[in-house]
């Protein structure tokens, strides 16, 4: 097993991406906090860990919440002593509707600018600390192929997950020497309920991700938690101790189609 004897805390570990890393690595043999904004969310995910033979701990927090976040740490520390591995998976537009020039506001940019950047800072900033005092940590960044080939206007979202990269390659250069890694995922169009609050289960989805799959993604197909795992587990564990600072797609090959091809920009996408 890749994991074993290793503690990871995941943000948003209570559906789609995050749930996905959370359970790949309990198989691998690693204890894992679960946070999440909801309780019974992170309680279930925290339940099928348990039920692998591992230790899992749910908490509830919000991330662009520094009292939350010392607390949730805090918390981890007492019950497993040690923080190995930091995912900074949570985020989303959840509350916010479209974000171009036209329809962008001040008050939209601060929440998700929050939830989508500062919250991973404070988190990091919370979990570094520990990871120092064992001379060793793996952290792991989601960012968005938004931030770096936008196939629609999002302004605040893309900035966001931009300035996650920013965060990634700082600290990757600040942390190398006490062997704290730190690394960044890019995902491409990924089937979670990230997307309900954009377009809701149903034909229109399936027509919407049939037509992102078939004019965007040279692979062809949308992604799923599992596509995502697989690297977060590469990342996570010794399989990259000679990898830091890094910046992984993991978009079926997007960054490998067109700009001017793009499905979403095209105006045959929502609302286009
Ligand atoms: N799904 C995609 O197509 C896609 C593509 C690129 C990037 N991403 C990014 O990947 C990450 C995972 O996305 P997903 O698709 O699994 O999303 P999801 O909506 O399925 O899950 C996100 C999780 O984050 C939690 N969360 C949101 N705000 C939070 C906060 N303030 N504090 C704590 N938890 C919070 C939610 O409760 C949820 O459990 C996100 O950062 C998202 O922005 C998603």
């Amino acid at each position: 097993m890749l994991l074993e004897n290793r503690v990871a805390i995941v943000t948003g570990g209570a559906k789609g991406m995050g749930r996905g890393i959370a359970l790949k690595f309990a198989r691998e043999g690693c204890d894992v906090v679960v946070n999440a904004l909801h309780i019974e969310g992170a309680e279930k995910v925290a339940e099928e860990i348990r039920a692998m033979g591992r230790k899992s701990l749910a908490v509830k927090a919000d991330i662009s919440n520094n009292t939350e976040v010392k607390n949730m740490v805090d918390e981890t520390i007492k019950q497993f002593g040690k923080i190995d591995i930091l995912v900074n998976n949570a985020g989303g537009v959840t509350g916010v509707q479209g974000g171009d020039t036209d329809t962008a506001t001040e008050e939209d940019w601060d929440k998700i600018l929050s939830v989508n950047l500062k919250g991973a800072f404070l988190v990091c900033m919370a979990v570094i600390p520990h990871m120092k005092k064992n001379k060793y940590g793996k952290i792991i960044n989601l960012s968005s192929m938004g931030a770096v080939s936008p196939s629609v206007s999002v302004l605040h979202y893309h900035s966001a997950k931009a300035g996650m990269l920013g965060l990634t390659l700082n600290l990757a250069f600040e942390l190398a020497p006490q062997s704290i890694y730190v690394n960044a995922i890019v995902p491409g169009p990924i089937e979670t309920p990230f997307w309900d609050s954009l377009q809701p289960p149903g034909p229109g989805r399936d027509a919407l991700f049939a037509a992102i799959a078939g004019k965007e993604i040279p692979l062809g197909r949308i992604g799923t938690p599992e596509d995502i795992a697989g690297p977060a587990l590469f990342l996570a564990s010794g399989l990259s101790d000679y990898v830091t600072g890094q910046i992984i797609y993991v978009a079926g090959g997007q960054p490998l189609s067109s700009h001017a091809a793009t499905f979403l920009s095209s105006g045959e996408g929502p609302g286009g």
